[in-house]
């Protein structure tokens, strides 16, 4: 009979129970389910609500429960309903009496926000940690290249020559602000709702401020029924990751894109690439691939959790065990993720001479050129039109701006002289962009040292 069959004359129906079960994914939190219990146990005892004796043999069967599910030796039984009912019935045949004591003053609505609120911050630092590691990955290959050039894109046409290390920073800060919504989530998790019981309180003196000291949150939930309604949390979480994934999915996208004959700016190496079973010459970009698609089911799982909350009266209705699942599979996925990504790029060639290549054609100097001429005085409406003038030229000639003959600039404008070759010279374009953020390779070094100290400030 389950725990709670005390008002019933018959048991659900085994395809209720199965339905109803929350077990094979809950079951991943009898860690946190174990610690909360000990917590409420030694409160309890503390208040002088259970004896001494009681509470220390509570504490030691969950102890020995742990171990148990830890060595695979703990079998799993589905009409235990969930973790927490799993493992007071479990406690109970081991420690007899004490056992039932347990679940005084508690509910496991306020038992299973706290299991679920201790996993939430469980998972933010462990995303927190394989974020910190792309980082260092992505700061580490922008040192690595810092003097490379490739052609920077707007549309996905040829715009201005920026450094391949200033790219790749793009990208760290992209994830030093993922870093900051997973603090906020890992935060917003970080208060107990233990004590709150079913919904209103309890008529025992409980200490909700040991229990969660004892389990280390850092502050108590104000209003019971919010306490076991709320799960802000975990769409934090939910939203953080979904931000990191379009990272890594827009990422992946350059990745699969360089990768191409067309562009050819990095190779993969052959760990992190795919082969085709009917094309033998084929390598593919799979994985990048993939973690561009993984986005999809980590934004589908936010968009889960906010359906499943939508419309939602107070206090604890079922529809929230439908809470845990997509966001194990968040985190389990953006841990893939993050870890594929930064292995791929710690071992992917970087190709030089494809980046020079593209470098020379497109054009790459016109804004210079235009500026060159405003710098003399032509309002730069005008140099635009001069220039793109010159442009046109060029695409008739079947040329690159940096290959017309220096006649053809002055008779486009009196203002060209013999150094407008600096204002085509690709290298000479990149470190003139020394406004702070910009591309010139001092700006980038300065830009690198913050990534750096944030990185290990976080
Ligand atoms: N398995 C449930 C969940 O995950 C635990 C809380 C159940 N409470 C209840 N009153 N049915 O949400």
């Amino acid at each position: 009979m389950a725990l709670w069959g005390g008002r019933f004359e018959a048991g659900v129906a085994q395809v209720t129970q199965e339905f109803g079960a929350s077990l094979p994914v809950d079951k991943h939190l009898y860690r946190q389910d174990i610690a909360g219990s000990k917590a409420h146990a030694k409160m309890l005892a503390a208040q002088g609500i259970i004896s001494q004796a009681d509470a220390e043999s509570i504490c030691s069967g969950l102890d020995g429960i742990g171990a148990d599910i830890d060595a695979g030796k703990f079998t799993f039984d589905i009409n235990d309903e969930d973790i927490h009912m799993s493992i007071e019935s479990e406690l109970t045949r081991r420690i007899g009496e004490a056992g039932k004591r347990l679940h005084t003053g508690r509910s496991r609505n306020d038992q299973v926000a706290t299991d679920t609120r201790l996993g939430c911050k469980a998972l933010a630092k462990e995303l927190m940690e394989a974020n910190l590691h792309l980082r260092q990955v992505l700061i580490a290959a922008a040192q690595k290249y810092s003097d490379v050039i490739l052609p920077g894109y707007t549309h996905l046409q040829h715009a201005q020559p920026v450094l391949f290390s200033h790219h790749l920073l793009a990208y760290a800060w992209m994830f030093t602000r993922d870093f900051q919504r997973l603090v906020a989530a890992f935060d917003a998790a970080d208060a107990s709702p233990l004590g709150a019981a079913a919904l209103a309180g309890t008529t025992y003196p409980l200490d909700r401020q040991m229990t969660a000291a004892e389990l280390g949150f850092s502050r108590v939930i104000p209003n019971s029924l919010d306490a076991v309604s709320d799960r802000d949390f975990l769409l934090d979480l939910h939203y953080a990751g979904s931000v990191m994934a379009m990272h890594l999915s827009r990422l992946s996208e350059e990745i699969v894109l360089w990768s191409t004959s067309e562009f050819g700016f990095i190779t993969l190496s052959d760990s992190y690439s795919t082969g085709s079973s009917i094309m033998p010459q084929k390598k593919n970009p799979d994985f990048a691939e993939l973690i561009r698609g993984k986005s999809g089911r980590v934004y589908g799982n936010l968009a889960q959790l906010l359906v499943t909350m939508k419309g939602l009266p107070l206090a604890y209705n079922k529809d929230l065990q439908e809470d845990k699942e997509g966001a194990l599979d968040t985190a389990h996925t953006l841990m893939q993720c993050l870890s594929v990504m930064a292995g791929m790029i710690e071992t992917w060639t970087v190709n030089e001479d494809a980046m020079r290549r593209e470098c020379s054609v497109g054009h790459l100097a016109a804004t210079d050129v235009a500026d060159y001429l405003a710098k003399r005085g032509l309002p730069f409406r005008e140099a635009h039109a001069v220039v793109g003038h010159l442009v046109l030229t060029c695409e008739k000639r079947g040329c690159n701006l940096e290959d017309l003959p220096f006649e053809v600039f002055q008779e486009a404008s009196p203002l060209f002289e013999r150094d407008i070759t600096e204002a085509l010279d690709i290298p000479s374009i990149v470190a003139a962009r020394t406004t702070e953020g910009g591309t010139a390779p001092a700006a980038v070094a300065e830009q690198l040292s913050s990534a750096q100290e944030q990185l290990s400030l976080d």
